[in-house]
């Protein structure tokens, strides 16, 4: 989704505007814009739909346009589609304001009224130009930047992360932030705002997370805070410490098969710290045995990916804890009057931290007196300073929209955690305990091995993407697997695809299979595997072309039905999905490959969905 940087410094701010927007261009966004204080106070702004490439050619790298003060932006259209004039920066009529913003402001109709009332005339069709004239009509009322900004926020409804300047103060940005990511970062004669750390790697570690209601006003030597009141206040810094290469692609042809590589290693950040002498230890966990056993329901929510980690969760939670666990979207949990109270806990999974919906259920679970644990890639997040309890995934940072390296760590934790609490509630045995620990031991090496025999994926591909049409079918944990492998492959490769579970089959999607229906059949669950075998002989007797996934125990049984198959190590139950998932993302990447797709921003996606 949108993307914001701020500069102020001693350099130009031009060529840095773009650089940090480069770094959010995995955000996803359709158009892009910059705009730039020069010395003299005249407020410069470059904007352009399409790539930043487009932007940047426009003005010569930057180099066209000058001043060490700037704000820039990287739009996803919500309100009027992609075009130059759309894109944001945004200016006032008499051109002494311009505003960035993410998120979007509920109630810019009634403000717009009353401006054009009032002999303001609008250009775009965004609700963020509304802020701009309306920021431009205050301060022509009462002559004080940061005073006009506090009528603004005053005034409007909905959600925003903002950065603004005046034309009459070319040495003061403001930003202030409500329901979407913002940071301010520290550095030596300059300072920043950006919505994501990624887009300040390069110049500065040292950032202090925005909370909402909270307004900033930067100069090149000081930032000063100040809380919804107008009081100064001091807040926490914090150190990022992503390495810049993390987020750069280091040879690699897309971020994707990047971070689908960088699996093992990820797995080993996620895993060993938490590993002690064969013992699960989670330090970042508060939560005591007695509130545990206290607790009655336990959900778990989350959106896209993070929600398919659920549903793998649901499965081995109630495996191991023997208590009920629902999983649920985000975005169905919050207007469901979910039954929960303090007897309930819900686990929220996201990588970003940031995901509008996510963090909406999760106020809504605190509000009803729910105790959060969350799961989540990107620290300082929004969600992760919600929650009462944080894991981090220490995943790095993600780039590519269809995540792979984050479900992945995120499914690892998750699975630590439930063994966690099946142990302090006595509901696992030493064997089986001991099983998974060394089955999660034992994880980053067997990814890595899997990584390793790619070659018939490949093959697979290459022979595979011209289908039109995919089920993936499984049973248990193959169909909470085949939910992810179907999501990769739409997302990146546009290929219709579905999940079903195998044993819904004869209730509806039996129907689609004629000659020549490409069926990824998923029988890496040892226990149901006779059960998963019957579903293929039936998919394959309608004429259907299955490719088969399957581990190393069970390959000869499943090539004496397939032909096609792809094989994984074995490993505990409860852990096999964490290396199924490996071949679905790599046959995704390829296939995407094959077809010419955009992988690491296909169309429409955005990587951190922060509206509604
Ligand atoms: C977007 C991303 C997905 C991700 C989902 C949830 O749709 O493209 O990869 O799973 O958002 O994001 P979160 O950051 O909350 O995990």
């Amino acid at each position: 989704m949108c993307g914001i940087v701020g500069y102020i410094g001693k350099e130009q701010a031009a060529p840095i505007l773009l650089d940090g927007l480069s770094r959010l261009e995995y955000r996803g966004y359709d158009s892009a814009g910059i705009a730039v204080c020069t010395a003299g106070g005249f407020l410069q702004v470059a904007k352009s739909k399409g790539r930043l490439q487009v932007l940047s050619d426009k003005i010569g790298g930057g180099e066209d346009v000058r001043g060490t003060i700037g704000i820039g932006h990287t739009r996803w259209a919500t309100h009027g589609e992609p075009n130059d004039v759309n894109s944001h920066p945004h200016l006032s009529q008499d051109e002494k304001i311009a505003v960035i913003h993410n998120g979007i402001i509920e109630n810019y109709v009634e403000i717009k009224e009353f401006l054009i009332a009032e002999g303001v005339r609008f250009v775009s069709e965004t609700d963020t130009e509304v802020v701009a004239q309306l920021l431009a009509f205050y301060y022509n009322e009462c002559g004080d930047f940061f005073e006009a900004v506090g009528r603004v926020l005053r005034r409007i409804e909905g959600a925003y992360a903002l950065g603004m300047m005046c034309a009459d103060h070319p040495d003061m940005i403001i930003t202030a932030r409500k329901d979407a990511p913002l940071l301010l970062g520290f550095g030596d004669g300059a300072n920043y705002i950006a919505s994501d750390a990624t887009a300040l790697l390069p110049y500065t570690r040292d950032v202090v997370y925005m909370e909402d209601g909270e307004i900033a006003v930067l100069t090149r030597e000081s930032i000063t805070i100040y809380n919804a009141m107008q009081q100064v206040i001091e807040k926490e810094h914090s150190h990022i410490d992503w390495e810049v290469s993390a987020a750069e692609k280091g040879g690699y042809a897309h971020f994707m098969f990047k971070e689908i590589m960088e699996q093992p290693e990820a797995l080993r950040k996620a895993i060993s710290p938490r590993l002690r002498g064969g013992r699960i230890v989670f330090d970042d966990v508060s939560l005591t045995a007695r509130q545990l056993r206290h607790i009655e329901r336990i959900y778990i929510v989350a959106c896209g990916s993070s929600y398919h980690v659920g549903m793998v969760g649901k499965y081995n939670l109630e495996r191991l804890m023997r208590k009920s666990v629902e999983v649920c979207l985000a975005s169905e949990f919050r207007y469901s009057d979910p039954l929960v109270d303090d007897k309930t806990l819900v686990i929220v999974i996201s990588q970003s931290g940031e995901t509008l919906d996510t963090m909406a259920a999760l106020r809504e679970a605190k509000s009803l007196g729910a105790r959060v644990l969350s799961i989540v890639n990107v620290v300082g997040s929004s969600i992760a300073r919600e929650s009462d309890d944080v894991l981090y995934t220490y995943a790095g940072p993600e780039i590519a929209v269809a995540t792979t390296k984050a479900y992945s760590t995120q499914l690892a934790v998750l699975n630590m955690l439930g063994l966690y609490f099946a142990d302090m509630l006595g509901s696992v045995s030493k064997e089986e305990y001991e099983a998974i620990v060394k089955g999660l031991e034992a994880l980053p090496t067997q990814v890595e091995e899997t990584l390793a025999s790619c070659e018939d994926i490949q093959k697979f591909a290459a022979s595979y993407f011209n289908h039109d049409s995919v089920f993936f079918i499984g049973r248990n944990l193959d169909y909470t697997l085949g939910l992810e492998g179907s999501l990769k492959l739409k997302e990146i490769s546009y290929i219709h695809s579905e999940a079903y579970a195998s044993g819904e089959l004869k209730h509806g999607t039996i129907s689609l299979i004629e000659q020549g229906t490409l069926v990824i059949a998923l029988g890496t669950y040892g226990a149901l595997f006779d059960k998963a075998m019957s579903n293929v002989v039936e998919v394959k007797s309608r004429g259907a072309d299955v490719l088969a996934l399957t581990t190393q125990s069970h390959r000869a049984e499943m090539e004496k039905t397939v032909e096609n198959v792809l094989v994984v190590p074995d490993t505990h139950p409860v852990l096999q999905p964490s290396l199924g998932v490996v071949p679905l993302q790599l046959f995704a990447y390829y296939v995407a490959l094959h077809r010419g797709c955009d992988i690491d921003k296909p169309r429409n996606l955005a990587k951190s969905v922060t509206v509604e």
